[in-house]
């Protein structure tokens, strides 16, 4: 196992982290954290999740950061996300909101079943995405990209799995694909434009390429998410630690996706916007069901989502992190809060 490095100083200092409205680390070490109703719609499930957590992968010789493990090195690919079981589990309970969110389905392109045969899925990570629409389009051949070797090796027939930097000159040929499909890339991806120039290049004419993320910050309806609340906080941070990172994270905000595609040269480019409440909070039963899902999601692993922006990036102690996380955690399961989040799905097409 690689060695834990020594604590970086912070990319972003207090004075800078002030200027864009985030309360400084200490913030969160004077309030309180006393009980409060809890949402009883799936807090129980994350908490059992989380207790599952962490098989170690030591025979890999992975980066290690405050406990979490991160990809090995491959060029200058540096990515925020663990790749740890505990931070898988979190990524397929995302999958399944993210197909819910679809109506059950795993894109929006109007891809011809019949015509597909060569699909790529960028950052794959625990290739759910790919293995599901390998099992989806039977005759067509899908590979999955990844800086990190989180898939698994049971996978259908037409599936594989590449060791790949998305940030790097793609080097599959002019006119491979007939779909690609890049998902949940926000900080992540450097330069939108430049990928959605390569994307244009090895998407085949007729093929179409598309993108989804969530947006990066959380709202509140009726005034219950207030403005020092550590869920408004939340995406300030993240959208500060994206940008010292060089990669990021308000995607959505930027609407990068669309404007990347355009300058691209794709046509006939399409935009879904989609509404997620956070939590089993919302009326109606369906967006209750997707709110449940998705707090699972990122209470299965908080401080593996938390680890590196904030401790790495905005130079937080794991303490402090670990502080907001409680406050985070509390205001979620807080039924009075009505919390929510935006997704958006873009696609488009290559010309003939
Ligand atoms: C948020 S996860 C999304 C995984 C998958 N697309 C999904 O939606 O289930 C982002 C993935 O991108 C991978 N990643 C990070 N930097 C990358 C890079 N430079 N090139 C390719 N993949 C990268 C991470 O290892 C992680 O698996």
């Amino acid at each position: 196992m690689a060695a834990e490095p020594a604590q970086q100083a912070p990319l972003l200092s207090i004075e800078e982290q002030t200027a864009v409205g985030i309360l400084p680390a200490s913030h969160w070490q004077q309030q309180t954290t006393e009980e409060e109703p809890i949402d009883d719609g799936a807090s129980s499930i994350g908490s059992f999740m989380s207790s599952t957590a962490s098989l170690s992968s030591s025979i890999f010789e992975y980066r290690q950061i405050h406990g979490r493990t991160y990809h090995r090195e491959l060029g200058t690919a540096e990515s925020w996300e663990p790749n740890d079981e505990r931070h898988n589990d979190a990524l397929e309970l995302a999958h399944h909101v993210y197909t819910m969110v679809l109506d059950g389905k795993l894109y929006n392109s109007p891809l011809d079943k019949k015509k597909v045969q060569k699909v790529v899925d960028i950052g794959t990570g625990t290739g759910i995405w790919a293995i599901d629409f390998a099992d989806e389009f039977p005759n067509a051949e899908v590979i999955g990209t990844d800086i990190t070797p989180i898939q698994p090796s049971w996978v259908p027939p037409n599936v594989k799995f590449e060791l790949d930097d998305c940030n790097s000159e793609w080097t599959w040929a002019d006119n491979t694909f007939d779909f690609i499909h890049m998902r949940m890339l926000f900080g992540i991806i450097e330069d939108w434009e430049a990928t959605f120039r390569q994307a244009y290049r090895t998407c085949k004419p007729g093929g179409y390429t598309e993108s989804f993320v969530c947006d990066s910050i959380f709202r509140g309806e009726d005034g219950t998410v207030k403005e020092d609340s550590a869920i408004a906080q939340w995406g300030r941070v993240w959208n500060a630690a994206g940008r010292k990172m060089g990669r990021p994270f308000d995607v959505y905000t930027l609407e990068l996706q669309k404007k990347g595609m355009e300058v691209a040269g794709f046509v006939d480019i399409e935009v879904r916007d989609y509404y997620i409440p956070f939590g089993s909070w919302h009326k109606d039963k369906s967006l209750a069901e997707k709110g449940i899902w998705w707090k699972m999601n990122v209470e299965t692993d908080l401080e593996g989502y938390l680890n590196y922006p904030f401790n790495m990036v905005m130079g937080w102690s794991p303490e402090e992190t670990a502080v907001y996380a409680s406050h985070l955690r509390k205001e979620l399961n807080n039924p009075k809060i009505h919390a929510y989040g935006q997704a958006r799905s873009v696609w488009g097409r290559k010309p003939e």
